[in-house]
């Protein structure tokens, strides 16, 4: 298992956690963090134990607050277009794993944040998170994804008024224009996104992977193609013994037991 600086893997039962861990700077990334988060969450992917991860933050103040200023400040094109692409490598492995991946996000995730936050499968926040893309402040745009995100989740509108005006978000707003799906006292945000991930892992994980796989590539996709790959997986489940082991737990009247087979 590798040992990481700026990020803390944690397995328990089911559920990964994989906490971004660099409260000096109120988590945020630098290259070397963005590469471990990579790391980790592709640990946990291959981690036959897991079954559903959950992405936070160190402290109590941020779950990211934004890619790292210092590292950028002195950046030239070339290594700026390098810095979004390791942002991005991060987004692409949430995109591509095989397991679904909660972000709970519990103070600040501004920036490439709220991008991380918005590459997670869905998000459960505190009351004391707050979200915002505040790169026009400093004179840029998002470069990890929340051009393309952000739209796609909560409207263009409203996309764009948050990453034209940089302006800060608390967690009700983000409640209330779908950027969140719940809202939790800031004590019992772990444990409800625990609870929600023990109930994910309860389900048979080819088919949890199968289902976001179909909803995530389904997006990016005509109607007509999106049901043709929704058909292509469900076909595809019934070659598992965990579709047989479920139906007939149905039909006995019993709990099934999946085994990810
Ligand atoms: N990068 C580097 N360091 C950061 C940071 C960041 N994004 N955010 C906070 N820090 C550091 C601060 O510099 C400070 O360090 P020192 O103690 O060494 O001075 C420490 O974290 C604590 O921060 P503050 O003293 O500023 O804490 P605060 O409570 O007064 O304010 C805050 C909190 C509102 C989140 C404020 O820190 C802030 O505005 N941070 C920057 C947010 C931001 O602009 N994020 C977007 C970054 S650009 C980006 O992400 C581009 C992209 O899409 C790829």
């Amino acid at each position: 298992m590798p040992s990481y600086e700026n990020v803390r893997y944690e397995v328990d039962g089911f559920i990964a956690t994989v906490t971004v861990a660099r409260e000096k700077a109120l988590n945020a990334l630098n290259r070397h963090t963005l590469n471990e988060i990579a790391w980790a969450l592709g640990e946990a992917d291959g981690d036959a134990r897991v079954r559903c991860v959950i992405l936070t933050g160190a402290g109590e103040k941020a779950f990211v607050a934004g890619a790292d200023i210092s590292e950028m400040v002195e950046q030239g094109a070339t290594e700026a277009r390098g810095f979004a692409r390791a942002g991005r490598a991060v987004g692409d492995v949430l995109e591509n794993m095989a397991k679904p991946v909660i972000a709970a996000v519990n103070g600040f995730a501004l920036g490439g944040g709220c991008e991380l936050a918005l590459a997670c499968d869905f998000i459960y926040a505190s009351d004391k998170a707050r979200f915002g893309q505040p790169e026009v402040n400093l004179g840029v745009i998002p470069g990890f994804g929340g051009t393309q995100r952000l739209p796609r989740r909560i409207g263009a509108g409203r996309a764009m008024e948050l990453v034209l005006t940089g302006d800060l978000i608390g967690a009700d707003e983000a409640l209330r224009i779908g950027l969140v799906n719940k809202v939790f006292p800031a004590a019992e945000l772990m444990t409800e996104a625990r609870k929600c991930a023990d109930k994910i892992a309860s389900k048979g994980p080819l088919a949890i992977s199968y289902a976001r796989r179909a909803v995530r590539k389904g997006a990016e996709l005509s109607l007509s193609a999106g049901n043709d790959l929704e058909a292509e997986l469900f076909a595809l489940l019934f070659a598992t013994s965990d579709q047989k082991e479920g139906m007939r737990a149905f039909l006995a009247k019993r709990s099934a037991n999946f085994e990810g087979k």
